[in-house]
Parts: structure tokens; sequence; C-alpha cells
């Protein structure tokens, strides 16, 4: 890719969740720590920004409404993987989060989709499931079940990478790896197995590698529409490479949502048609 590669946006939607009952109240990945301090409001106003930008690119947005007692819920993107119009919902690892996957049950029946699939693996979502192009790059390792790609591959019809996290800090492939076109990626290589890291190489010979300072502050949990990069700020290298490769990237500020171990792409599920 040359530094003048014209990128064009193509129109999203995306389901969010306000983080109206978020708190940081158990610990289930090592960012967790329920006895620290955290601002609800500034975690509002962050989660708000995202949501303002998404706007102002011209995608929809739907809502999905808060339940109290679940307060990760703000991160939809764990809620259920969508394709083609078909839902696959999510199986949560842990007990805290596992009554999520009935309120995102509700809502998709209740948006009229059809081709709803509860599953009988442990999956979180768009967390360990991203869509890139035909295929769809699935990890494992802290979360999502093996067996969960299988089933993936035979809802969705659709070739399944499988993608092996190691480093516990980035539990979720969207912590560890974002999809930026249909066949360019960027990516925290330490997150991976050798072997992962090998098939990354081979798929994707021009992807961004971030540096682990960049995967410390979840640069990689960013959202793109194909020009647009919503990412967190302090992600600086990564973000001047986005800007050599022709993406405008939009950094944010997602300190409050990160103290549960979530930022952008946490927060924003993407329903495909
Ligand atoms: N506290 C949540 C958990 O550990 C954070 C989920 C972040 N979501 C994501 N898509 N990576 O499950």
């Amino acid at each position: 890719m040359s530094e003048t590669t014209r990128r064009q946006a193509t129109p999203r939607h995306f389901l969010m969740c306000r983080p109206t009952h978020f708190e940081v109240s158990y610990s289930i990945n090592p960012w967790m720590d329920p006895t620290k301090p955290m601002d609800h409001q500034l975690a509002i106003a962050q989660w708000e920004r995202i949501r303002d930008l998404y706007v102002d690119f011209g995608h929809q947005v739907s809502f999905i409404d808060p339940v109290e007692g679940l307060p990760d819920m703000v991160f939809s993107a764990n809620g259920a993987t969508v394709i083609d119009g078909k839902v696959l919902l999510a199986k949560f690892r842990h007990q805290e989060r596992a009554a999520e996957a009935d309120a995102y049950q509700k809502w998709f029946t209740a948006a009229g989709y059809e081709h709803v699939l509860a599953p009988e693996y442990v999956n979180e979502g768009e967390g360990d499931f991203l869509a890139a192009g035909e295929r769809i790059l699935a990890g494992t390792g802290f979360r999502s079940d093996p067996g969960a790609h299988e089933e993936l591959a035979a809802f969705f019809g659709r070739p399944v990478v499988g993608l092996t996290l190691v480093d516990p800090r980035f539990y979720h492939l969207d912590t560890a790896l974002s999809v930026l076109t249909d066949d360019l990626v960027m990516y925290n290589p330490a997150a991976f197995s050798e072997e992962s890291r090998q098939t990354l190489s081979e798929l994707y010979p021009e992807a961004i590698l971030a540096t682990q300072a960049d995967a410390d502050v979840f640069g990689l949990n960013a959202i793109s529409d194909g020009l647009h990069v919503v990412l967190p700020e302090a992600a600086t290298h990564l973000i001047g490479e986005l800007r050599d490769r022709g993406f405008e990237p939009h950094g944010v500020d997602m300190s409050e949502l990160l103290k549960a171990g979530g930022a952008v792409k946490c927060c924003t599920l993407e329903i495909r048609r």
C-alpha cells in the first residue's frame, strides 16, 4: 500500500449499550480491580464520545437497554456475532455475565431477526469473532471454546481462521487485533501463539504491527469503517501508522472503561446485513 492509498468509509450499523449500570464489582480479567476508584460520570462521557463519532460519520447506531446487575453489559461486542443478518448469540465463560445473553436474545428477536442461534459452546461474540471480508477470524485461549469455531463456520457458512491468544491481558481477540478493511488488519504479535503469528503473517503480509506500548493502552480495541478508525488516543504509534496508510484516526480517552478491560471495540457490536 502506498501512502496515497485512497480509503473509503462504508456505512455501518452498530449496537451499543449505555454504561448506566457500569462498575467494576468483580474481576474476570487482569485489568479489573474492584478496589480501584472509577469515575462513573466520566465513563458515560467517554462512551457518549464514541457514540457521537459514529453518528457524525453517518453510521446507524441502535441501543440495547442496560440491565441492572450486569455491569459489563456496556461491552456490547460480546453479545452476539451478526453476519448476513444472521445472529449467533453469545454464551459467556463467566457466570457474572451469563444473563447478558438473554438480554441480547430478546433484543434481536424483538428487532425481527429470524435466524437467531443460541450456541452450544462458549463464545463471547465479537470479542473473539471478527469478520474480515469473506473470512472470520476466531480467537480462543481464554474465553471462546475451540468447539465454538466449528459452530461458527457451520452457522455462517464462511471460512473460519482459528487464532490462539497467549497473554491473559489480551484475553479476547478484539484486544489483540483489529480489522481495518476486508484485507487489512493491525495486531499485537506478542498476544498470539507462534503458530498463530505465522498464520497472521501469511494472511496479512501488509498488516500494521502494534508495539507493546500500543497494545498496553488497548490501541487494538478499535473500530474502523474503512476510513475512520476510532481508537484509544494513547496509542500514538498506531495513530501515526494509520495516518501513513491513508486512514483517519480518531483518538479517544477510554480511561474508565479500561478499568474493566474494555475500550472502543468492546463497546460496539457491528450488525452486518
Ligand atoms: N470486563 C469484561 C470481561 O472481562 C470486558 C469485556 C471486554 N469486551 C471485549 N469485547 N473485549 O468480559
